[in-house]
């Protein structure tokens, strides 16, 4: 009998890289983030080490997110969620600005330190520097004990469990339900959320795993996407609203580990500057599910395409109006338009992924980046 199994494929759980695992993961890393905080008879968000009582969390006037890179782009999409369902300002910085800033903090807000490593030295010191200043603080972090889970007054951890790869994936998912579950607890706290609504919201959140699983269908379907486009020089990528970070974070996802310049986009600033560069070799991948905002959306794609260039659309269910427009067509389950982040988060990962495969990168490993930036 031949060995055909090596202890790190063992580790790999048969996956060609951590990275594919970890994004295969994300259905029960979703679930476990979910499980036990999630009472949807009562139409409530249960955290267990939030560290600040119904009082305090009511009277909240402002909130700060701090984080870097992708932690960071999971603070923006919070941002959208505290702000809409919970009804606070929030401020969201990146650690390394933050900190030298020299940054107001009133007495009655609240400083959240996103990051899965918990060891980012950048937003320790930006934990630090809100403390020093009387601040509350939160983190939402995947590392049990580590150096911000520690330091901070409260925690929300991720269940996302060890993240091997680089480039963060079931990490960032799990950060966004985190930060949804709090804008639900919030929303409660504050009344700006009834209990019918909240469930209602519940409810969707529980389906959420389950259409994870179907969204992860997409992959032979975007490896041969990426066939078609992994010899592309730049790529552009537009999104609006709660998905304009999902527009950074895919762009991020392919210049870590592909080593294929990105940029990400908010879709209605496109006209003030990287239009300039749409031609026939420019792939713009653009996310444009059903939402509130489809319409705007579809007219920048439709700019787009006028000019040239090559559109990956990102849509919803079979939304076969676009299909004559553009490139490539890829579709997501369904879901309320506040957990479109999370779903379209998936395509635009495997998309990395399988472009940095042909390129033959270390995809797991990518040149000059570390897992956890722990010096300045
Ligand atoms: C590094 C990693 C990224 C991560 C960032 C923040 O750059 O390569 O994947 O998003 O640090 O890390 P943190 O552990 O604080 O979330």
């Amino acid at each position: 009998k031949t060995i055909t199994w090596s202890p790190t494929m063992a580790e790999k759980g048969g996956y060609r890289h951590f990275m594919l695992k970890e994004i295969y993961e994300q259905p029960r890393a979703l679930a476990d983030t979910i499980a036990g905080r999630a009472l949807v008879e009562e139409g409530d968000v249960y955290l267990e080490d939030l560290d600040l009582d119904d009082a305090q969390l009511a009277g909240l006037e402002k909130i700060f997110i701090i984080a870097c890179g992708t932690s960071w782009h999971a603070g923006l999409v919070g941002k959208f969620y505290l702000e809409k369902i919970a009804r606070v300002p929030v401020e969201i910085d990146i650690a390394s600005e933050f900190r030298y800033r020299d940054p107001i903090i009133p007495a009655n807000s609240l400083t959240i330190l996103v990051s899965q490593s918990g060891e980012t030295a950048d937003t320790l010191a930006a934990l630090r520097e809100a403390h020093g200043k009387g601040g509350k603080t939160l983190c939402i972090c995947n590392v049990v004990d580590s150096s911000i889970a520690r330091e901070s007054d409260g925690i929300i951890y991720t269940h996302a469990g060890p993240e091997i790869g680089v480039a963060s994936t079931k990490a960032f998912t799990t950060q966004l339900v985190a930060l949804y579950l709090l804008a639900l607890k919030l929303g409660r706290i504050r009344r700006s959320l009834s209990a019918a609504d909240c469930q209602a919201r519940l409810a969707d959140l529980l389906e959420l795993p389950r259409k994870l699983e179907e969204t992860l269908e997409l992959d032979a379907e975007i490896e041969e996407l990426a066939r078609e486009f992994v010899n592309a020089r730049d790529f552009l990528y537009l999104g609006r609203g709660n998905l304009y970070p999902i527009a950074l974070e895919g762009a991020l996802k392919l210049k870590e580990i592909s080593y294929i310049h990105a940029e990400g986009y908010p879709a209605g600033e496109m006209k003030h500057g990287p239009i300039a560069l749409i031609d026939e070799d420019l792939p713009v991948v653009v996310l444009v599910p059903r939402n509130s905002t489809y319409d705007k959306v579809v007219s920048n794609m439709e700019e787009v395409c006028a000019r040239g260039g090559q559109v990956i659309a990102v849509v919803s269910g079979d939304d076969e109006e676009l299909l004559d427009k553009v490139a490539a067509l890829i579709s997501v389950p369904t879901v309320d338009e506040d957990l479109l982040p999370i779903i379209t988060s998936v395509p635009m990962q495997l998309l990395a992924y399988y472009i940095a495969v042909l390129k033959g990168t270390d995809v797991d490993q990518p040149r000059n980046l570390a897992k956890s930036v722990t010096v300045e």
